[in-house]
C-alpha cells in the first residue's frame, strides 16, 4: 500500500506535482565523508490518479480472473490440507483428455504458455504465477483465441507439491526466473536444491526441466548446482540466438522479459535436463 510520507510530500513538492502525488518510498539515505546525508535512488513520484487507474485496472484483473474458467486460484490452506480439488485430476477434471501435462512457473503474463500451447494442441499446458494481474493478460488471450490446452494456476511455486499429484506432470518450463543472487535469497531461487525435490516429486521419471535466463548468474548456478548433484544435464546453450543448434521452442516463442532483454542485447540461456531419480 502506498502511503503519502513527509519524506514522499517533499519530493513530490520539489517535483512541482502538488499534493496530487504520491512519490514511491524508493530512496537509499547514505552518510558522505562530512556527515551529511545523502539520498540516492530517488525514482519515483507518480501523480495520484496514475496509482489509482493502476490499482483500479489490478482489481479489475482480480475480478476477471475469479470468472474466468481457466484460472484456478486455491487458497495456501486448500492447498496444504489436500483440498485442492484438481491436485492428481488437471487432465481428467479440467483438460478432458490423457495428454502430456506441461508448467511453466513463474509465467508472468503467459506468453510462453500461450506460445506452447498453440504449438503444440496435443499438450496440456499451467501458466503459473503469484500475480494474477499478470496472467490475467494470457488468461484472458486464451479465452478469446479459443486455445483449450492451456491453463493459469495462482499459487507460489513453493506449494507447487501440493497443487500436482506425483508423477503427475510431464515437463517443466521455467522463463526468467528473479535470479536471486544474494546469498541470504538462495532459498527463493527457483532450481535451488529444496525446489528441485518439488519438481521431481510431481514430474514423471522421464520428465524434463527447461531453464530459459537472461542472467549468467542463474545459468552458472543452475549448470554447477546440476553437476554437483549428478542430475542428467542433456542440453546447454549460453547464447540461444547466436550459437547454432538451439531447438526451436527455445527461439521462437519470445515472453515479455526477454523482449526486454533482447532490446538490451543480453545473450539469453538455456538448459534442459533430467533431475536424478
Ligand atoms: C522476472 S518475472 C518473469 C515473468 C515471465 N516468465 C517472463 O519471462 O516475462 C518472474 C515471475 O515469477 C513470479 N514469481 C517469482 N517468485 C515466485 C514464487 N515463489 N511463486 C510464484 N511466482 C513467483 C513473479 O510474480 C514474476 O511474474
Amino acid at each position: 500500500m502506498l502511503q503519502k510520507s513527509g519524506f514522499s510530500l517533499c519530493l513530490s513538492k520539489a517535483f512541482g506535482v502538488g499534493e496530487d502525488a504520491v512519490a514511491i518510498p524508493h530512496a537509499n539515505f547514505t552518510k558522505n565523508k562530512d556527515k551529511h546525508i545523502i539520498a540516492s535512488n530517488i525514482s519515483l513520484v507518480l501523480p495520484k490518479f496514475l496509482i489509482q487507474v493502476g490499482s483500479k485496472n489490478k482489481l479489475k484483473r482480480f475480478n476477471e480472473n475469479e470468472s474466468f474458467k481457466n484460472v484456478f486460484q486455491p487458497t495456501r490452506e486448500e492447498l496444504i490440507d489436500n483440498n485442492f480439488e484438481l491436485k492428481g485430476h488437471w487432465n481428467s477434471i479440467f483438460f478432458k483428455n490423457n495428454n502430456p501435462l506441461v508448467l511453466e512457473l513463474g509465467c508472468g503474463k503467459g506468453e510462453y504458455s500461450i506460445g506452447l500451447a498453440q504449438k503444440y494442441p496435443d499438450k496440456n499446458f499451467i501458466g503459473i504465477d503469484i500475480k494474477g494481474a499478470r496472467f490475467w493478460r494470457g488468461a484472458k488471450t486464451a479465452l478469446e483465441e479459443h486455445i483449450p490446452n492451456v491453463a493459469f494456476l495462482r499459487t507460489q511455486i513453493e506449494l507447487i507439491d501440493h497443487a500436482f499429484a506425483e508423477n503427475e506432470v510431464d515437463e517443466i518450463w521455467i522463463t526468467f526466473p528473479d535470479p536471486q543472487i544474494k546469498y541470504k535469497r538462495t532459498k527463493h531461487r527457483m532450481t535451488n536444491s529444496e525446489f528441485l525435490k518439488r519438481y521431481k516429486f510431481i514430474l514423471k521419471p522421464e520428465g524434463v526441466v527447461n531453464l530459459k535466463t537472461d542472467s549468467e548468474f542463474m545459468h552458472g548456478y543452475t549448470l554447477g548446482l546440476l553437476q554437483g548433484e549428478g542430475h542428467e544435464i542433456l542440453y546447454a546453450n549460453h547464447d540461444v540466438y547466436k550459437q547454432e543448434g538451439s531447438p526451436e521452442e527455445v527461439t521462437s516463442i519470445q515472453t515479455y522479459y526477454e523482449s526486454q532483454y533482447l532490446e538490451q542485447n543480453k545473450p539469453i540461456t538455456y538448459i534442459r535436463f533430467k533431475i536424478k531419480q
